[in-house]
């Protein structure tokens, strides 16, 4: 205790520059907030919300005193299943073997950016974590330009300007990250768009990592396209990140894996991987990989779980991004995940009257005069300086809208879950239409700033 210094010799020049991750920066807001006893509507944080499936929840149960170890590479039983399920996705036979589990996705892909030499070509906008990951292995980030209506599509020539910039700046671009669908935006790649992009890594021997934590919930089949399809895996660079958190609501359980291509370039990278873990994390917790282990079955139950989750959050997040739009927002229509990417900017000058320049400063004018939380676009790299769109531009997430606390969760959530089967029911979500009707008085707020 006592000394008031600053971080000066104590900390390394890179951690120095770490800060909190802005969305646990928002939950904590929220909470400040809600103790004080103002009413918040919860869009900023993307946590699943929806009750386990009993069979995934009772595995759990029956592994609570499994307290050993378990091999750094993960349960076979879970690399197995994890092997499977992604086989009968991609249309390729993955083997067990070709899969390491870990605590999470995010530690794997901070291992990744560790681990891999090369500076790292990233989409902008891009989830909040990537940027101080690569920042903190040393690494530096050249943003990929998208397109400005839907802030996801990438063409050549913005993948080759940002290759360009990168070399002529003195980097060294070998690695690039895709997140599809999107967190922030909820936008996924067609197929036409992940040809570029596979194409362009080839041409310069780019190794691709493709974040597909949130593959599981499109809200059609066309978007469901992944780099990794057929003989695409095995025959490049490319790496798959996936995990437990999103689709099946568990991301305090920890549980994310990898799936690497069987060939040299994977082995090599696989094996520093493993060697890393080993020093790091030892393994993900035990009874978290068994109840993985059933999460991730092609069972019938199991399909039936995921096709539930994926109508209820395409049902919420499609009536979010209705209602947004019907208040004069610029935002494209989601494609999958839970989250909306609005952009405030057709009331430009409403909010300069009110001294609003940045998407921080609305994200705060939104807590504070309206109620309602959601992350600024600049902490997914958009440009305060840059476009309209970008520096207007909020992320709004829709899983907090389903339960008013975790014994609604429960109580209800079973029967939320299965009105999401039949297509004629309307189990009411009370908690978007506060949200909505939250939404639609900030926007009325703004019109009257004439
Ligand atoms: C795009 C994206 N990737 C990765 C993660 C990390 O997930 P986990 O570490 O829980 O597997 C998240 C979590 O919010 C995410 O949104």
């Amino acid at each position: 205790m006592g000394s008031t210094n600053t971080n000066s010799g104590v900390l390394t020049a890179l951690a120095s520059q770490l800060r909190l991750s802005a969305t646990l920066e928002i939950n904590e807001l929220v909470q400040q907030r809600l103790a004080k006893g103002h009413k918040v509507v919860h869009l900023g944080f993307g946590e699943a919300t929806f009750p386990i499936q009993q069979n995934v929840a009772a595995a759990h149960r029956e592994a609570s005193d499994i307290t050993s170890y378990l091999p750094v590479a993960g349960l076979m039983k879970l690399r197995q299943v994890i092997a499977k399920f992604q086989s009968r996705r991609l249309g390729t036979a993955i083997r067990p073997d070709q899969v390491v589990i870990a605590p999470g996705s995010k530690p794997l892909l901070f291992a990744l950016f560790d681990i891999l030499q090369g500076d790292v070509l990233l989409p902008r906008p891009s989830w909040v974590s990537y940027e101080p990951q690569i920042i903190h292995a040393g690494k530096r980030v050249f943003w990929v330009e998208t397109d400005e209506e839907d802030r996801h599509t990438i063409t050549e020539s913005s993948l080759e300007a940002a290759f360009k910039k990168g070399i002529s700046e003195g980097g060294d671009p070998r690695i690039m990250l895709i997140n599809s669908p999107s967190n922030p935006t909820g936008q996924a790649f067609d197929q036409r768009v992940i040809h570029t992009i596979t194409a362009f890594c080839q041409r310069h021997n780019i190794t691709l990592i493709s974040d597909e934590i949130y593959s599981d919930i499109t809200f059609s089949k066309e978007h469901n396209v992944s780099p990794c399809s057929g003989s695409q895996l095995n025959n490049g660079q490319k790496i798959m990140t996936g995990g437990l958190s999103k689709t099946y609501s568990a991301g305090g359980w920890r549980v994310g894996y990898a799936v690497f291509p069987k060939n040299e370039f994977g082995e090599k990278v696989q094996d520093a991987i493993l060697a890393y873990a080993s020093e790091c994390w030892s393994a993900a917790s035990a009874p978290a990989q068994e109840a993985a282990a059933v999460a991730f079955d092609t069972s019938p139950e199991m399909d039936l779980y995921r096709s539930q989750v994926v109508a209820l959050h395409k049902r919420c997040t499609l009536a979010l991004y209705q209602a947004l739009r019907e208040c004069g927002l610029a935002v494209p229509e989601p494609k999958g995940a839970f989250y909306v990417y609005p952009s405030f900017h057709p009331y430009k000058t409403e909010l300069e009257a009110l001294g609003i320049e940045t998407s921080q400063q609305l994200s705060r004018w939104l807590i504070e005069e309206c109620g309602v939380a959601a992350l600024p676009g600049s902490v997914f790299g958009e440009d305060d300086a840059g476009s309209l769109g970008g520096r207007y531009r909020l992320r709004m997430a829709t899983s907090y809208l389903y339960f008013q606390s975790h014994a609604e969760r429960y109580e209800s959530g079973y029967e939320v879950l299965a009105s999401a089967s039949d297509s004629s029911s309307t189990v009411p979500l009370p908690l978007l239409n506060e949200a909505i009707q939250a939404i639609q008085d900030a926007v009325r707020k703004l019109q009257a700033v004439a």
